[in-house]
């Protein structure tokens, strides 16, 4: 008779989560661009008490606790201890030079006369000069930039400004939050596949290491935990993976998910959720920032392109479901349009088919501001991260997939775009990390069937 292996048990152990110390140093490649901006003036006006931090879950949502009938929803913040936002301290690159207000009235995004009144505050603060090349950002032209022979020196210089910047400023921790802009499209190839391949690499000038990945690593060797806004692979590569599980660095990533790609997974997973059928979805924008007239390099433009297009694929699973999602036709189209600003619109239009096939449609028309959307998850990524780091999680933190539009995910599993799977994981996590009981919604004891 066959002998059944006794299954390892899931672990229990825990690192016992201590509160936050001290001050947090939050690291921005990207420093002068929209969401980098308006993500500080944000903290600094709601710590003036001039906004709420919407669209924050660290900040403004709440977690049920045990029973329903325990009515225990406590606010996150309450629940589990993060760093508060007073205890945040600023400090980036970018090719830009411009100071912090001044870049805030650049990107345009928040109202002169709220920049005007953090004007003190957000003039102390300056981008460190950039690791940068035109190679890799073709519509950007910045001066503000470092020089080094080979990518590992100026790996070497990114990890001198993050030593200089924790030891003049006494910040106690750090994180790493790319905001800067979208490189153009790079797959993974042998260099990325090993540490040792990679720091060869960056010794030989790799062609296939661009500036972002050399922050990654220069975060990754520093013991800061990094997340990436972007959809450029950056940290998601074999050789910074392995390395961020050696140093004990948590990673998350890749591209907010804000606008558009928000609205795709708050519809699809609704959609197939009651097994309705889709024929097409076609997706379109027009924006007018820094960002838009990157993407409208055909080359920045594939690698966005790839993560929005990704969405959808993964969430309908056309393999299990051929007569619904097997011929579906996806096209993501982002113009570059000058008036609009930071003020982005994007139609959606959704051909679906219902009982016996008979067609549908759906439109959708948001007219939505990008980097508002954008700002509260930057703020709940370095908190998060945070966290992680102090309860000892290191390498990919899928739970905060939540966040991103194309989620990096491990070996041998596919990554999860539900956003309503996506919240449940991390609030499951969380509970996991203080030792509450987990939430499955069976609910089946409330009417005494178990
Ligand atoms: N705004 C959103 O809602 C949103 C959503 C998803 C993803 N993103 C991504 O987030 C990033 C930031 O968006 P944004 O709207 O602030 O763009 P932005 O163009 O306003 O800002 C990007 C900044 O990065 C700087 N930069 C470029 N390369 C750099 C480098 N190597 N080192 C340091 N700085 C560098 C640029 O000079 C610019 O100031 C983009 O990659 C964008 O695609 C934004």
């Amino acid at each position: 008779m066959a002998t059944t292996k006794k299954k390892k048990p899931i672990s229990t152990k825990r690192k016992k989560i201590t509160p936050p110390k001290g001050k947090l140093g939050v690291l921005l490649p990207g420093m002068s661009g929209a969401v980098s901006t308006t993500f500080m003036a944000g903290v600094e006006a709601i710590k003036k008490g001039m906004g709420k931090p919407v669209g924050s879950l660290t900040q403004m949502g709440r977690i049920r606790l045990g029973k329903r009938t325990d009515k225990k929803s406590p606010l996150i913040k309450e629940f589990i201890p993060l760093c508060e936002l007073d205890d945040l301290v600023f400090a980036g690159w970018d090719i830009f030079k411009d100071n912090c207000y001044e870049a805030c009235l650049k990107a345009g995004v928040l109202d002169k006369e709220l920049v005007e009144e953090l004007k003190d505050t957000l003039k102390q603060t300056s981008p460190m000069p950039a690791v940068f090349s035109r190679k890799y950002v073709k519509n950007l032209n910045g001066k503000h930039l470092k020089s080094g022979k080979t990518k590992m020196e100026l790996a070497h210089q990114l990890i001198d400004d993050i030593k200089n910047f924790k030891k003049d400023s006494g910040v106690d921790r750090l994180v790493m939050v790319w905001c800067g802009s979208t490189e153009v499209y790079i797959q993974a190839e042998p260099v990325h596949s090993s540490i040792k391949s990679f720091e060869d690499g960056l010794k030989s000038n790799h062609p296939g290491i661009p500036p972002s990945m050399i922050y990654a690593y220069a975060a990754i060797k520093c013991g800061v935990p990094y997340a990436n806004g972007a959809p450029n692979l950056s940290a998601d590569v074999p050789a910074l993976i392995k390395l961020a599980k050696k140093n004990n660095v948590p990673l998350a990533g890749k591209d907010f998910k804000t606008g558009q790609t928000l609205m795709k997974t708050i519809l699809a997973p609704g959609l197939k959720s009651r097994m309705i059928g889709l024929n097409g979805w076609f997706s379109t924008n027009i924006l007018g920032n820094r960002d838009g007239e990157v993407l409208d390099d055909p080359y920045s433009f594939k690698t966005k392109e790839a993560s929005k297009l990704s969405v959808l694929e993964y969430l309908f699973q056309p393999d299990l479901h051929p007569d619904l999602y097997s011929d579906v036709y996806h096209k993501v189209r982002i113009n570059y349009y000058p008036p609009r600003g930071d003020a982005k619109e994007a139609w959606d239009n959704i051909d679906i088919f219902g009982w016996l096939g008979y067609p549908m449609q759906i439109k959708v028309n948001f007219l939505c501001r990008d980097s508002i959307l954008a700002a509260p998850i930057v703020l709940d990524l370095v908190l998060f991260l945070d966290l992680a780091h102090k309860a000892g999680l290191d390498g990919i933190q899928e739970w905060l997939s939540f966040y991103f539009k194309s989620p990096m995910y491990g070996e041998g599993l596919y990554p999860e775009h539900d956003l309503f799977i996506q919240l449940m994981k991390l609030k499951n996590t969380l509970r996991y990390l203080k030792g509450e009981e987990l939430i499955t919604h069976l609910g089946l004891d409330y009417y005494n069937l178990m």
